[in-house]
Parts: C-alpha cells; structure tokens; sequence
C-alpha cells in the first residue's frame, strides 16, 4: 500500500472507530458484534505500526500510552470550578428561586433547567481545536491534578470533538462528572475481591480512586464514565441556554444525562424532585440530589457569582442517606467461610426509606482503627444497594465511653479456638461448625448461586437447629413431613420449598459451582470456568497452571480451588450432591488454544523477544506460523524494520499487528 492510500484508509478507519465509539459508548446503541469492531481496531493498528508518523494523538487506538507517572502535576482550570449553593429544604429552594427572579431585569427569562446531581468527582475537560489538550481534577477550584493521560481511558471522552452537527469552538473546557455505574460498580467489587484486594465503599469511592491512579493502565481498565453538563469557558462557541448547551456537548460526543429536563417554576422543580427522588433506587448511577440551573445565559450573567458560588444555580439535595443512632451492642458472627466478623446492632433508624439496625465492622483492624464500641453514637452511611456502614463515632465530650469490644477467642458457634489470618479472624472448624454450615445453606439457595426460594436465613438457621442438615446435600433428602414440624412452617410452604429444591436440582453448571461457596469463587469467577471447562469433570481434574488459563484465575485462586476440592468432606459433600443432582454441561469457548485456527506470518524483528520465541507463544495457543503471506494468512505481526511481507498484508487488507498489539494479544489469548 502507498502512502497515500494509507492515509486515506487510516482516517476511514479512524472516522468509523470513533462512530462505533460513540454508538456504543455514549448513545448505547452499539452496530457492530465486538468481532467486526475488533477487525477494524485491528487493521487500523496495523497501518499504523507501518506509518509511524502517522499515528497521532487522537487515534483511537491512542486512548492508553506511556508510562506511570511519578505524581500528579498541578493544572490551572480555564475558569474557576466553584461548587453550588445546597440544600434540602422545599423553602430554601423557593428562596433561592425567589431571588434569582428578584435579581433580573427582565423576569421573562426565569426559566429553568433540571439535573440529576450526579455523585462521582468533577473534572475539566479542555479541547483546543477541538482535540483534548489537557483534563483536570476540581482539586480547590483554582487548580487541580492534571490526569489527562488517565481521561483519555474513558470511552465517554471524546478525543476529538465531533463536527457534523455544529462547528467545534477554538477553545472548550467542559465540565464533567466522573461516576462509575452501580451495577459496574459490584461487578469491579467483586472483581478486586477475586484478586484478594480491598473493595471499594461505594461507587464515588470507585470513581475516585479508579480515575487518580498514576498508572493509566489501572484507570483503563475501570469502568469509569464521564458525564458533561457545563461549559465552564470558550472562544468561539453561539449558545444562548443551558439547554442550548446540553444539546452542543451531544452534538460534540460528550455523554450528557438523558434525565435532565426543563422547569417553568419552583413547583415544577419541585416535582421533578420528587420524581427523581422516588425512582432514585432504579436509576443507573448514584445521585444525591437535583441541580437546578439558570436556562438562559445572558441573564446568568447578570446575576455573577458570590466568592464560592455562581448565583443563578443550586443543588436541592436529597435528604441524606447518613443518619446517626447508637450501638447497643457488638457481636462476632461466624460467616459460611468461617470468617469471624464483628458485627454492630444498633438501635433502628431510618435512612432513606430503609430500616438499619446492623451494620458490619468488617474485622479486627477495622474496628480497632474506628474504635467503636458498646453505647457509642455513631454516623451510618447507606449507599444503594451496599450493606450500611459505620462512619465513625460522634464525640460525646460529657460521656463516659464503654470498654471496647474484643474479638473472641473461641468460636461462639462450636467454640474451637479462633486463628487470625491478616486482619482476620477464623474460626478453623470448616465442617463441624454450625454457623458455617448456616452460611453455607444459606448461599447455597441465593439468587446468585441455586436461586432457591424459601431457602433464606432464618429457614437455614432452623434446619441447622433441628438437626434436619448435619451436611449440604442432606438438603436434597428434606420432605414435606419433615418441614412442617418447623417453627413457622405449614403445609404450603413445606410443599413449595421441597419443590423448590427440586426444581434446583438440574442446575447449570455455573450456579453449581458458585452454590458450593468455594472461597473467593463467586458468580463471574464460575462463569469463566464453566466456559472454560464445560464440565464439572473437567474443573475437579484440572490442576493450578490449567486454573489460571481461565480467565479471572490468579494463582492464589487456583490453588484456593485445587485445595478446596482436594479436603476430603468437600470431596464428599460434592459426590454426594451429584448423586441427587444432574450437574448442565456448559457451553465452552473452542477447544485448544484461543488462537486455534489462525495463521500468523511473522516479520521484523522484536525488541521484547526473538521471533522464534515469538513464534512458539503463538503455536503454543493453538495458532499456525507460516512463512509467506497469503490470503488465508490471519494475522501478519511486524516488527522493526519489517520486510515486504508487510506491503503484502497491507495490499491484501491482512490485518497488521505491531509487537506492543502482538503482546496484547497474546495477553488476552492468556486469560
Ligand atoms: S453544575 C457552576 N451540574 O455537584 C456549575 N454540578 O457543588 C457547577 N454535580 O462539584 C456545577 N452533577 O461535582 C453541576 N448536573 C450537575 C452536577 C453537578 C453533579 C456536582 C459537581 C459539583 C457539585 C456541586
């Protein structure tokens, strides 16, 4: 291929990839299967690994380079990043609105828009003819940290500003809200719980600590969305309202909220409140109240700013989802995996509509680093769908402290000596102790595992206590007769839960593995070895180095696995269960290597390893090396000063990886 076409084909390819970009990332309307999307991902690399110099910083396939930085530099905001007058109260809002209307000449102009308030970190994004020139924290308004490298990750953020359906301004900073997704936000959870690394607090936490990373590489690889809804400055830029405005950042690619609406008044505001309000729990995103803006620009102008605030908006929050109540008492509770947690009962209080009364402490270091105890008043924190939290401890100055809680030595399920394992304790007792076996039946039932409804805590804790299961599988041997012996039990709901039991056990073979409670193997983790493996045949015969082929498989998990199937009652529990239960076969990616099938044709020579090796990595996963490129070649991976087989892939559109787009995917033919 000639220069020329080259330059031609790359800016197509470029055109299309932010298209799709967008379709999927910001519009959610994805066109392409990730196969065809990856194919034009992939040729693009490939010509530009042959033209170099024509790789530029907008390129799609520029969104992660460079190396970790040492720290974050200070970045000047274009303009200063002020936050919003807030309130809850409905009067605070109608004097707020009041004195926007009292302040302007021409009261015609008081219309309104209305924004969820999202609840993630602000950020200014800077574009200079119309490519991103730098993204910045809100740090204290005047400054922040410079994280452009970490903001080109995000999908959501344009690289270069669309201009089909407005011209782009000379300059634009724009701000934004960073949030992760609350589902997003369970599966990154879970994910660094499978890892062994702490999880996050709630999702602002996620957002923050995922988007301040000095490695550009981490924040890549977390779900983080950019929301815009302001223009903080510009040059060259006809828009005369907010809504004017929110309609540009689409035009532009920016993701902007579908949520926001328009307002003729304090009693339309209001409304919108309340509706957000009420369907809070089902939105997609965390938000914590509603922002209410000035529509027209002009008048916003008239209005200025005070020092900290623009005057023309204000965030109506919602009530917060912090309440305080006091601790009557902690108690250690022992957890299907043995794990000792302390647990705080508090008395009741409502937060948000929801009724708390226990919170966890999490373990020995936690507690003793928020040294709560007995009879302290504490602030608790419910953010969506996670477990409460304790905060920290409201200081009483005129009260006399309780002594604090210690862990207990013994298990107070079967009373077997406790071992601390980090910052955990444990009680050792995995098949003789009945509150691990509790756990384990009560897992075993839930939505993520066998989906067993009737199977809860309370119904486990009674078939524990009336000796109806001494083992898992005696689960499945229960009968009608036997359950409406039990406190709370009649005919019906011993009828419905047997049947239940029964309709469970023809389980896929995910939700089986994820029913046994193997430490640290929850619901994608089983995914990814049900696909792998097919059959729970194969995952009992596979070893540690076969574990960690599977996707989502460290090390450490593999040899969790191998020994958890290894302990003989887990052995048995499991043999015993497959005599009353038919284990599905799963569907598995195709056998052999993930590159089974593909033809590679290998030129130039590599800096991170010779081309043999190079080429026994591919044969390893199942691919084929030839020496010559023809149409049947899959892929031509070219190094440095490659030869002409390169000019070949090009003229017969093979696509084209250079060694960094090689190791990638030999990384991901690894997982
Ligand atoms: S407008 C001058 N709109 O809420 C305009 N803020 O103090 C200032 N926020 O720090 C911001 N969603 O991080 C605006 N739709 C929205 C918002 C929003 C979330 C955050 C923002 C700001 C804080 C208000």
């Amino acid at each position: 291929m000639n220069r020329q076409s080259a330059v031609d084909r790359i800016e197509t390819l470029r055109e299309q990839i932010r298209y799709h970009d967008h379709m999927y990332y910001v519009l959610d309307a994805p066109e392409l299967s990730d196969a065809e999307y990856d194919a034009l991902f992939r040729e693009l690399q490939g010509l530009e690994a042959l033209f170099p110099d024509l790789r530029t910083g907008d390129s799609p396939t520029q969104r992660v380079g460079g190396e970790p930085l040492g720290s974050f530099p200070s970045v000047q905001h274009e303009a200063p990043m002020l936050s919003l007058e807030s309130d809850q109260d409905e009067e605070a809002l109608r004097r707020f609105t009041d004195r926007v209307e009292r302040g302007l000449d021409n009261p015609s102009r008081l219309a309104w828009v209305v924004e969820p308030k999202l609840d993630g970190l602000s950020i200014e994004l800077v574009y200079e003819h119309g490519l991103l020139a730098r993204a910045s924290t809100r740090g204290d308004g005047l400054r922040g940290e410079g994280i452009t490298e970490n903001a080109r990750t995000m999908r959501s953020v344009p690289l270069r500003l669309r201009d089909d359906a407005r011209p782009v301004p000379e300059l634009l900073a724009v701000r934004g809200e960073v949030i992760i997704r609350v589902d997003a936000f369970e599966d990154l959870n879970e994910r660094l719980i499978s890892e062994e690394r702490p999880p996050f607090a709630n999702p602002r936490n996620a957002a923050a600590g995922s988007l301040r990373q000095l490695d550009p590489r981490i924040t890549a690889s977390r779900p983080l969305e950019a929301y815009a809804y302001d223009v903080l400055a510009s040059s060259g830029l006809d828009v005369s309202t907010q809504w004017e405005t929110l309609q540009a950042l689409r035009d532009w690619g920016f993701l902007v909220n579908d949520y926001s609406e328009r307002a003729a008044d304090a009693d339309e505001i209001l409304a919108y409140h309340a509706r957000i309000d009420a369907g809070r729990e089902d939105l997609p995103f965390e938000i914590d109240g509603v922002v209410i803006k000035l529509d027209d620009l002009e008048a916003r102008e008239e209005l200025g700013f005070t020092s900290r605030h623009p005057r023309w908006a204000f965030a109506f929050k919602f009530p917060p989802r912090v309440e305080q109540t006091r601790i009557e008492r902690i108690l250690a509770s022992v957890g299907r995996t043995g794990v000792v947690t302390p647990v705080a009962i508090m008395e009741p209080v409502n937060i948000g509509g929801v009724t708390v009364t226990r919170a966890s402490l999490h373990n020995r270091e936690e507690l003793a680093r928020k040294d709560v105890r007995p009879g302290d008043l504490v602030r608790i924190q419910r953010a969506g769908d996670v477990v409460p939290q304790v905060l920290g401890r409201v200081e009483e100055p005129d009260r006399e402290r309780g002594p604090a809680f210690r862990m207990p030595r013994t298990c107070p399920s079967c009373d077997t000596e406790l071992v601390e394992r980090g910052p955990f304790t444990v009680c050792p007792n995995s098949f003789g102790c009945r509150a691990q076996l509790k756990g384990r039946i009560q897992y075993f039932g839930s939505r993520g595992a066998l989906d067993i409804e009737g199977l809860g805590e309370e119904t486990a804790r009674l078939l524990v206590d009336e000796d109806l299961v001494e083992r898992l599988p005696d689960l499945l041997d229960l009968t009608v007769e036997q359950l409406v012996e039990l406190e709370g039990f009649a005919d019906l709901s011993a009828g419905n839960l047997v049947a239940a039991i029964e309709a469970a056990s023809k389980p896929e073979l995910h939700r089986f593995l994820a029913a046994l409670g193997i430490p640290e193997v929850g619901g994608a983790v089983s995914r990814s070895l049900a696909r792998h493996f097919g059959t729970l045949d194969a995952i009992l015969a596979a070893d540690e180095d076969a574990l960690t082929d599977v996707e989502g498989v460290g090390p450490i998990m593999a040899a969790r696995i191998v020994s958890f199937f290894g302990e003989p009652h887990n052995a048995e529990n499991i043999a015993r269960l497959r005599e009353r239960m038919q284990v599905q076969a799963a569907e598995t990616a195709p056998v052999g290597g993930a590159l089974e099938g593909k033809t590679f044709v290998f030129t130039g020579g590599m800096e991170s390893m010779s081309r043999g090796a190079a080429k026994k990595r591919a044969e390893a996963l199942g691919a084929k090396v030839t020496g010559s490129v023809s149409k049947k070649t899959d892929y031509v991976v070219a190094g440095a000063d490659p030869g002409s087989k390169l000019n070949k892939a090009v003229d017969l559109g093979i696509p084209v990886l250079d060694e960094a787009g090689f190791m990638k995917l030999l990384e991901e033919a690894d997982e």
